[in-house]
């Protein structure tokens, strides 16, 4: 089966619904390895109670963001994934991640891309004053969220939104968009061809 690392900075609601499904043979993936960039959040909770082994790479405890950038892909390399899933992973991937594992990173982000990008996208997309907005799974490439997109779901804006009950109804969706897609590429691979990523 596919090897899945995970890439995580937060409370890694998106990470439980992969593991909630990962022991299932026919998912054809598995979540070998989380990484992520902050001690004490509550993905390496997850992992650690899922039996998945887990790294922290905090860029505070390098020189400058080139020795960090080595260190994660050196970390996300130990657990030899075919597909990397940044998963409210709040941080870029540099040059070097990208050498090793380009084509086959896939992010989640809270909004329908290319419109509000970067690390703000649903209190963005509120402040717009958009009545929709929703979730996004695309490849990562060098920008900020601006990869080939490979699936999305709309998700309505209600009257009386705040930043969090909006988050919170994307993130409904986000969890299904996300299983569904991993399991399919795991399944049946990912082709990137200039803009247009297809499953298959
Ligand atoms: C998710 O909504 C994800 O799309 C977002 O962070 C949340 C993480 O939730 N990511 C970004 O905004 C990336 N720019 P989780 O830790 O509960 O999975």
């Amino acid at each position: 089966s596919t090897r899945i690392v995970v890439l995580a900075s937060g409370g890694g609601s998106n990470l439980a619904a992969l593991l909630a499904v990962h022991d299932d043979p026919a998912y054809g993936g598995r979540v070998v390895g989380v990484v992520t960039d902050r001690p004490g959040v509550g993905a390496l909770d997850l992992a650690q109670d899922a039996g998945v082994p887990t790294a922290v790479v905090r860029l505070g405890d390098f020189a400058d963001r080139s020795a960090w950038d080595a260190a994660l892909t050196q970390a996300v390399d130990v657990f030899a994934p075919d597909l990397v899933v940044a998963a409210g992973f709040m941080k870029l991937v540099g040059e070097p991640f990208l050498a090793r594992f380009g084509g086959r990173i896939l992010n989640t982000h809270p909004a329908l891309l290319p419109s509000f990008p970067g690390a703000h996208g649903v209190r963005d997309a509120l402040a717009y004053g958009v009545k929709v907005s929703g979730c996004s799974v695309i490849v990562v490439d060098a920008g900020v969220d601006s990869g080939p997109i490979v699936a999305q779901v709309a998700v309505p804006v209600e009257d009386g939104d705040d930043e969090e009950s909006l988050h919170e109804r994307i993130k409904v969706a986000e969890r299904s968009l996300l299983v569904d897609v991993v399991g399919r590429v795991a399944r049946d691979g990912l082709t990137v061809e200039g803009r247009t990523a297809t499953i298959g």
